[in-house]
């Protein structure tokens, strides 16, 4: 395909896969230069591949880079790498999650930290390299993956609950801190959406939850990355500080 104008370069954390790389696709397709992220470099070859398939398909440039986001360290290099490598950071969707459910009796300290390092600790990690160069430029979106579980609790889930609960405090608390520099920042709250990681539910577990969403099913990554292109876009400009439900129904 042709090369069009940039519309400036994003980051998605957790990009090899599931939302996004849905995510990832739709800012190609809304003609963003992207750089995509996996936690290691046993995946990096499959994630370039997936840059590559996204700059044919889109005509735009893409980037991959290895770092696991719960490494303050390895966070701050994967942003200077995608400025480095694609000139400039607009906007940074911090993607990269992990689940490790069960009832509190049985939930480890070692489940509910690995939990809270990857999807908080990560967000964190992620909000704080990418605010410099953002508010360097004076611009800038920021887009944190929470979930409804993080507003209205799971049972089963008291570590993935804290964790996107505290990604809706930092969402809140940045965006205040972020405002004066034209930068907005958003939370999306996926319902059920099919990926890995609801993969690993029981048909009868599937069966119970889709009963509780009002669609009647679970929705696609490509539902999410919708909304998460809307909040990078223009149009978006005046929305800061929010957080958006993704969810078919299933919270109301
Ligand atoms: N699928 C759902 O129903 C659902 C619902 C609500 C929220 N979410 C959130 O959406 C996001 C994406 O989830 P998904 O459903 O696509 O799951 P997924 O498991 O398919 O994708 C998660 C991605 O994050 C990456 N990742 C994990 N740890 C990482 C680390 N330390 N550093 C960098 N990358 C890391 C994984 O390699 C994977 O590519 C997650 O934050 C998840 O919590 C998902």
């Amino acid at each position: 395909m042709e090369s069009m104008e940039t519309k400036g370069v994003a980051l998605v954390t957790g990009s090899g896969r599931g939302i996004g790389l849905a995510c990832a696709r739709e800012l190609a397709r809304r003609g963003f230069d992207v750089c995509l992220n996996c936690s290691s470099a046993v995946s990096l070859e499959r994630t370039a591949g997936a840059a590559e398939a996204i700059a044919q398909e889109f005509g735009v440039r893409a980037h991959a880079v290895a770092a696991d986001v719960s490494d303050a360290d390895a966070a701050k290099a994967m942003v200077d790498e995608a400025v480095q490598t694609l000139g400039r950071l607009d906007v940074l969707v911090n993607n990269a999650g992990i689940t490790r459910d069960g009832l509190i009796a049985r939930m480890n300290p070692e489940d509910f930290d690995a939990v809270v390092d990857v999807n908080l600790n990560g967000t964190f990690n992620c909000c704080k390299a990418a605010a410099k160069v953002m508010m360097k430029q004076r611009s800038g979106r920021i887009i944190n993956m929470s979930s409804v579980v993080g507003v209205a609790g799971n049972a089963g889930q008291v570590n993935y609950a804290a964790s996107k609960a505290g990604v809706i405090g930092i969402t809140k608390s940045l965006a205040k801190e972020l405002a004066r520099r034209s930068i907005t920042v958003n939370a999306v709250a996926p319902g059920f959406i099919s990926t890995d990681m609801t993969d690993a539910l029981t048909e009868e577990q599937r069966e119970a939850i889709a009963g509780r969403i009002g669609l009647g099913r679970f929705g696609e990554a490509e539902d999410v990355a919708a909304l998460v292109g809307f909040l990078a876009s223009p149009e978006a400009a005046y929305i800061t500080g929010q957080v958006i439900s993704v969810d078919g129904g299933l919270a109301i």
